[in-house]
């Protein structure tokens, strides 16, 4: 006899995330069929800052309170209609389960619901269902396909809408390419985050840290920031471009200036003292140049997320040396990706499970990457909460790579803490 687990209860609430903005935590409560045992899983769901113009709708009041950002019309969807939705449905089979909140939304973008009530109850299921199961989360998930510890890409120095300094590219990324377990090389990369701290205050420079933990200084240009990334990697006694390779996330569609058809790069510009545009085809030069000077081996969103054409221009010219990652390009969403494989722009997908809005489609892109040879990266977003689940999500599906900042502030720390408990169980001793 199949164990069924019916769907007891639904429950949402506004918790705070790591910016100080409202978010929504849900719970669902399952029962085991075979034990009469109940079992609650909760989630809550992250918010980005440079948000893609093409993901699913965050729902937010609007109203006074919270500046806008309060989400209890997201939190009443769920305590209302999602929970009809879903009361007696089996979460044992979260296909289903998304199924139902898709149809009860109605929508392409969630814009009913929000994609952030639906994500809350999407994940808050599979907890659930994991928890009445006695399984672990990425076990449940992923089943016995779970065999790989992600590779962290550690963002160690913030820039764009995620600090107030005068860096224009979003984030700068180590990744340890040659650790031998992913305790190891989150090791590695704390120490370099460490002499990278000890080298801007020998420089001057400010210690302060941005929304994903990272370093926020003001530096002139990209290849300062790569110079001194590479200076810390060194101090560390590690071998940049052999034990330690560079990640840039450009989110270009931040600096992109429709009306002037260019990239504006306000940090630069100031800190030259003159302004610095940049056309797409610069853009990319640019980059091949930054990659010919730097052990660079990932570049996301290098350009807008509307313009198709330059991205197949840079897949053409970059595509054989980089990793090129559609974050705002794809958002987690298995149309936009599947015109990407099609037209050959990017090879490697960013996923963010709240682009798109239930597991399920998270996951069909992750496997729609897979069956095409693109790269799978799980991802945070610059607004957290505690909730590690992305952890588990990328060993579930066999990401390969997880971003989830700096080994600093708790939000991003809880992913790497987890990442270690569930590197103990699947190999210990290692
Ligand atoms: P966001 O940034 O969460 O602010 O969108 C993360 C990213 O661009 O990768
Ligand atoms: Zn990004």
């Amino acid at each position: 006899m199949n164990v069924k687990l019916p769907v007891r209860e639904v429950h949402a609430r506004e918790i705070l995330d790591s910016r100080g903005n409202p978010t929504l935590e849900a719970e669902v409560v399952v029962e085991n069929s075979v034990t009469g045992e109940l079992a609650c899983g909760r989630a809550s769901v992250p918010s980005g800052a440079s948000t893609g113009q093409f993901e699913a709708v965050e729902l937010r009041d609007g109203e006074v309170r919270y500046f806008g950002l309060g989400v209890r019309r997201a939190v009443g969807n769920v305590n209302a209609k999602l929970r009809e939705a879903l009361l007696s449905q089996d979460a044992s089979c979260q296909r289903k389960i998304d199924e139902r909140i898709l149809d009860c939304d109605g929508t392409q973008n969630k814009e009913n619901l929000g994609a952030n009530a639906c994500l809350g109850v999407s994940m808050a299921a599979a907890r659930a269902a994991a928890e009445a199961l006695h399984l672990p989360l990425y076990q449940y998930l992923g089943g016995i396909h779970t065999v790989r510890m992600p590779v962290p890409m550690m963002n160690i120095l913030n820039g764009g809408k995620h600090a107030d300094n005068t860096v224009d590219l979003q984030e700068f990324m180590i990744a340890p390419v040659q650790a031998e377990s992913f305790a190891e090389g989150l090791r590695v990369c704390a120490e370099i985050y460490h002499n990278l701290k000890g080298l801007c205050r020998e420089k001057g420079l400010s210690t302060g840290v941005g929304d994903e933990g990272g370093f926020a200084p003001d530096l002139p240009d990209a290849e300062s920031v790569l110079s001194l990334i590479v200076e810390a990697v060194e101090k560390s006694g590690y071998a940049p471009g052999h034990d330690i390779k560079i990640a840039i996330d450009a989110a270009a569609s931040e600096l992109y200036d429709k009306r002037a058809g260019c990239y504006c790069f306000p940090g630069e510009s100031k800190m030259k003292g003159k302004q610095v545009l940049r056309s797409a085809e610069d853009m990319i030069a640019y980059y091949e140049g930054l990659a010919r000077e730097f052990p660079l081996f990932s570049l996301e969103d290098g350009l807008d997320e509307e313009d198709w054409d330059g991205w197949q221009q840079l897949t053409k010219r970059l595509g054989n040396r980089l990793q090129l990652v559609g974050d705002d390009l794809f958002v987690t969403n298995v149309k936009r990706l599947a015109a990407g494989i099609q037209k050959g722009a990017g090879n490697a997908i960013l996923v963010k499970v709240n682009q798109i809005g239930t597991l399920t489609e998270a996951f069909a892109a992750v496997r729609l990457a897979k069956e095409n040879g693109f790269g799978t990266i799980i991802s945070h977003r610059s607004g957290e909460t505690e909730d590690a689940i992305i952890a588990d999500i990328a060993v579930a599906v066999n990401a390969g790579q997880i971003k989830t900042g700096a080994p600093c502030r708790m939000d991003r720390v809880a992913k790497y803490n987890r990442l270690l408990r569930i590197e103990e169980e699947l190999y210990p001793g290692r």
